[in-house]
């Protein structure tokens, strides 16, 4: 396999001590990265950084929490001089309902988590990457939607709905710094076996593992394999792309 060298780089993973964002922190710590991990979950956060050794540092933080994110956003630059590389991962999945029957408050939670607060995390950290030196690259954002931002499903019109904010605010990110050696791009993929995961009903998981063609739930670590391509400096013409790694549920 393919190895990519982030030695000497600093990245931070928001929802970092979940699922998909411990595995994509593992592989960037197994590339030479040195990780902070973002997560309001304390207790997850301590035994993620524990399990993913000295290369990982913690920061118990609501992304939704713009004070927060800035002090946080600084403190990392502060502390490291620069960061390379930043995963827009954090995220909830909120009520399984028909949009009708779903609770405002709920729907408004989902937007404030999966789009608000990655746009508080980008603002924070993309404002200091385009201060730091291009070697060549001045940085790379990987931002994680889902299938579901591209395609909209039933009985998920808010987790929807943010994902595919998430993919066009990528999208715009990526237009404003084209020019400015940073990387903006996002991924799309199908379910995990996460805690996420586990909150859905087993008629539910039948449903989504019917519309993937693979007829599979994707690994973490896939995941993680195409976060490390596109947060190294090998992604280097690829800007506002989103990339499909959805076992064919999306062709495009
Ligand atoms: N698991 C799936 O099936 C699947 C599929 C496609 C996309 N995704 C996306 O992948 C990302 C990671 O999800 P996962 O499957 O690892 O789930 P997970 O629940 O294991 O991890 C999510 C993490 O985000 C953290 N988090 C939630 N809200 C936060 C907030 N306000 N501030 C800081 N941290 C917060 C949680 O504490 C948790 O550790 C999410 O954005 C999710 O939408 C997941």
């Amino acid at each position: 396999m393919n190895r990519y060298d982030l030695a000497g780089r600093t990245a931070i993973v928001t929802g970092g001590a979940g699922g998909i964002g411990r595995a994509i922190a593992s592989a960037f710590i197994a590339s030479g990265a040195h990780v902070c991990l973002w997560d309001r979950n304390e207790t997850a956060l301590a035994a993620a950084v524990s399990d993913l050794g000295s290369a990982a540092e913690q920061r118990v933080l609501d992304i939704t929490d713009a004070a927060a994110v800035e002090a946080a956003a600084r403190d990392c630059h502060a502390r490291w001089g620069r960061i390379d590389i930043l995963v827009n991962n954090a995220g909830i999945l909120g009520e399984v309902k028909p949009v009708w029957e779903t609770d405002p408050e709920n729907f408004r939670r989902v937007l404030e988590v999966n789009l608000f607060g990655a746009y508080l995390v980008t603002r924070a950290v993309v404002g200091l990457m385009r201060g730091q030196e291009a070697r060549p690259m001045r940085g790379h954002v990987v931002n994680v939607a889902s299938i579901q931002g591209k395609e909209g499903m039933p009985r998920a019109g808010a987790y929807s709905a943010s994902k595919a904010g998430l993919i066009a605010l990528t999208k715009t990110v990526a237009k404003e710094t084209a020019e400015e050696a940073i990387s903006v791009t996002c991924i799309t993929p199908a379910a995990a076996e996460t805690s996420m995961a586990k909150e859905i009903t087993s008629e539910r998981r039948a449903e989504i593992l019917a519309r993937i063609p693979m007829r599979r739930f994707v690994e973490v670590e896939e995941i993680a394999r195409l976060v490390l391509w596109l947060s190294s400096d090998d992604c280097s013409f690829s800007t506002g792309g989103i990339f499909d790694i959805s076992g064919g549920r999306a062709t495009y």
